[in-house]
């Protein structure tokens, strides 16, 4: 049986737990993505109380809060300290936030060589989207862009959203982090380039089958995917499972595809246009 917001107490209980609950109510996450995850989780389970328990551990998987987080509070007044001091002591502050969470700790031994690679293969973009960026948009200072890019950034994690806002403000880019789950609402803004940096496997996980169209909705000439090629412990070589697991979502289009390896990490550059 569906069930539609609002007209599930199931689905309203859902959300005012999340929302109270001491783990996630200080990241006011979009109620779009708590009625998805919740709705798809009553659809598939018989008994409410089981539903409720496995759309908690979607949840916990989209939200990763193991992957690590700074404190906001401190990174927003050191940034503030740090834009009176100049471009290099911004630059000290976003080292500093950029090892605070996982995605963007293993990508600093190769932080400028990244994205000049990446615009080799794609040209300078006049707009980007940051398709869950996480906290990606504070390595701008290595990214060589000039700042009229337009740079529009999204996450569901509204003290990143916030962080970043203030970062682009302090730094006089011309971006914009926006609070949405592009899952349920992907962003219209045509561009030249997004960004989906580790985070396609974990889309396939919340909701099996969605990246192909996810991808296809993405009004980009170029996706640049990224996934892991090590597992977080560094043990595990995980880029044959990463190259099939692309494989299987780009069957059958007709979209150029070039692979780009980097210590930890594989980038799938995709020619949409
Ligand atoms: C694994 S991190 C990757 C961060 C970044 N892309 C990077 O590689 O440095 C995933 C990020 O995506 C955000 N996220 C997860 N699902 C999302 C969704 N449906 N819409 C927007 N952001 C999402 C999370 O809040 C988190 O900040």
């Amino acid at each position: 049986m569906k069930h539609k917001p609002g007209e599930n107490p199931w689905v309203e209980q859902f959300i005012r737990q999340v929302r109270q609950s001491a783990k996630y109510r200080h990241l006011d996450l979009p109620e779009t993505l708590l009625q998805d995850v919740i709705t798809r989780a009553l659809a598939r389970y018989e008994k409410p109380a089981q539903a409720m328990v496995a759309a908690r551990r979607v949840l916990h998987q989209v939200v990763a809060p193991y992957l690590g987080d700074p404190d906001y509070t401190w990174a927003l007044q050191a940034l503030e300290v740090a834009a009176d001091k100049g471009m290099e002591a911004i630059r000290q502050v976003c080292l500093e936030l950029l090892r605070s969470h996982a995605s963007t700790r293993e990508r600093l031994p190769f932080l400028k060589t990244f994205y000049q690679r990446l615009f080799e293969v794609t040209g300078l973009p006049e707009t980007i989207l940051d398709l869950a960026c996480g906290l990606n948009p504070l390595a701008w200072p290595w990214m060589g862009l000039p700042p009229t890019t337009r740079y529009l950034a999204f996450d569901i994690h509204r003290p990143r959203v916030a962080l970043i806002n203030a970062f682009f403000q302090r730094i006089g880019v011309e971006g914009e982090a926006l609070h949405q789950d592009i899952l349920v609402q992907p962003p219209r803004i045509p561009a030249e380039v997004a960004f989906f940096f580790k985070e396609i496997h974990r889309f396939e996980e919340r909701q099996p089958g969605c990246a192909r169209p996810f991808l296809e909705a993405i009004p980009a000439r170029w996706v640049l995917i990224s996934l892991p090629s090590r597992s977080l412990s560094r043990r595990r070589d995980l880029l044959p499972f990463h190259q099939r697991l692309m494989t299987r979502i780009l069957n059958g289009l007709d979209w150029e595809v070039q692979e780009l390896y980097f210590e930890n990490e594989v980038v799938f550059c995709v020619r949409k246009e």
